[in-house]
């Protein structure tokens, strides 16, 4: 294929802090991998709106094209796996964090970082799921893997309404799991509750307990995307056997807790890593979220903006007052 011009977000550092425009960019600059996509569709995450803000722990060098999900066609391959015209998902690996990402109308990647995309799903509903679904759908099959079953008891959601959490409530709903979800915007209860949660509360009503070891458990299962004193306030209301998995670091990277709820309670704590969950893993997933694990409500949890449109975004997301996913649609 010629080179050829396109559209991408970049951020870049103007007057000592990080700016987000759009610029056009060309084919020729962009890595020289395998597979080259035409995205059509991205969604913000988290680690978007750090890279998108300088962050060096995620991105190293600027200006940069952020966008850890992708969602496209194939306009060139190199990868005898795949062809011109395929419909494709790519997700974590380096995308968007050193490898220039999503908000860009073209990625170059490796092949290896390539799930042809589920059948079941549009190319617009996989960037509904992106890596924070992929995220939450991974923890969901922690949960189930440990055997806690939809009619043991609540599973608690922290962080409900973000991406990571909304997606979660909604996967959990779905397999007919008795959802809590706690958040800090109360005023969002009737989207939770939509989506699929049986109560909704606030976050505080977590966090405001007794300094003990242990308390009076609540939940059987917990999918905790906040991390620091929740993660901690989660982990000592957990019941017997209770099983809590852990992605997110919201609140901070620091975890003090103690080893009551573990030695005298069983209670399980499980991390979620996507960006390297194996590719046997990734597809099985992908597979499941096209098929039994559709959400009907999958289409309530997003909102689709334009590339123009997601520094204001990305602010909304660094401040915690995302609800819900929100979609980059850069075919139109
Ligand atoms: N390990 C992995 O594989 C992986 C993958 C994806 C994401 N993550 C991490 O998971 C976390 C969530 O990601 P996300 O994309 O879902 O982000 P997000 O959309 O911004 O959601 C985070 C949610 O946390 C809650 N929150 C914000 N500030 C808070 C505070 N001060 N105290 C308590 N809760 C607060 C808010 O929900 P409420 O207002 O509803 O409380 C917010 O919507 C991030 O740390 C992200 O880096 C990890």
């Amino acid at each position: 294929m010629e080179s050829e011009s396109y559209n991408a977000l970049v951020a870049e550092e103007k007057n000592g802090s990080y700016v987000q425009s759009v610029k056009t960019l060309n084919t020729s600059d962009l890595p020289d991998h395998d597979v080259l996509i035409r995205v059509h569709y991205s969604s913000l995450n988290y680690k978007d709106a750090l890279s998108a803000t300088g962050n060096k722990a995620v991105t190293k060098s600027f200006p940069f094209t952020p966008g850890i999900d992708a969602a496209g066609v194939i306009e060139k391959s190199d990868d005898g796996r795949f062809n011109t015209g395929d419909e494709v998902i790519v997700t974590s690996y380096d995308l968007g964090m050193n490898t220039p990402g999503g908000y860009g109308e073209y990625i170059s990647v490796p092949g290896d970082w390539i799930v042809p995309l589920p059948s079941g799903l549009s190319l617009k509903e996989s960037m509904i799921i992106g890596t924070s679904g992929l995220t939450a759908a991974i923890g969901v099959e922690k949960i189930g893997n440990q055997q806690v079953k939809p009619g043991d008891g609540i599973v608690l959601v922290t962080g409900a309404t973000g991406g990571v959490g909304s997606f979660s409530v909604t996967l959990l709903a779905h397999l007919n799991y008795r959802v809590l979800a706690a958040t800090g915007k109360t005023d969002q209860a009737d989207f939770l509750k939509e989506l699929g949660a049986a109560r909704v509360i606030h976050r505080d009503e977590i966090t405001a307990v007794p300094n003990n070891p242990l308390l009076t458990g609540k939940w059987i299962a917990a999918m905790d995307t906040v991390g620091g004193d929740m993660l901690d306030a989660v982990i000592r209301q957990a019941e017997h056997n209770g099983v809590i998995t852990c992605c997110g670091n919201v609140l901070g990277h620091q975890l003090h807790t103690n080893v009551y709820p573990f030695i005298l309670r069983g209670v399980s704590l499980m991390g979620i890593d996507s960006g390297i969950a194996l590719m046997e893993d990734r597809m099985r997933i992908w597979k499941k979220l096209g098929t039994e694990w559709k959400p009907d409500t999958l289409h309530s949890l997003a909102r689709v903006v334009k590339l123009e449109e997601l520094p204001a975004e990305i602010e909304k997301i660094l401040n915690g007052q995302q609800v819900g996913k929100v979609v980059v649609n850069l075919r139109d």
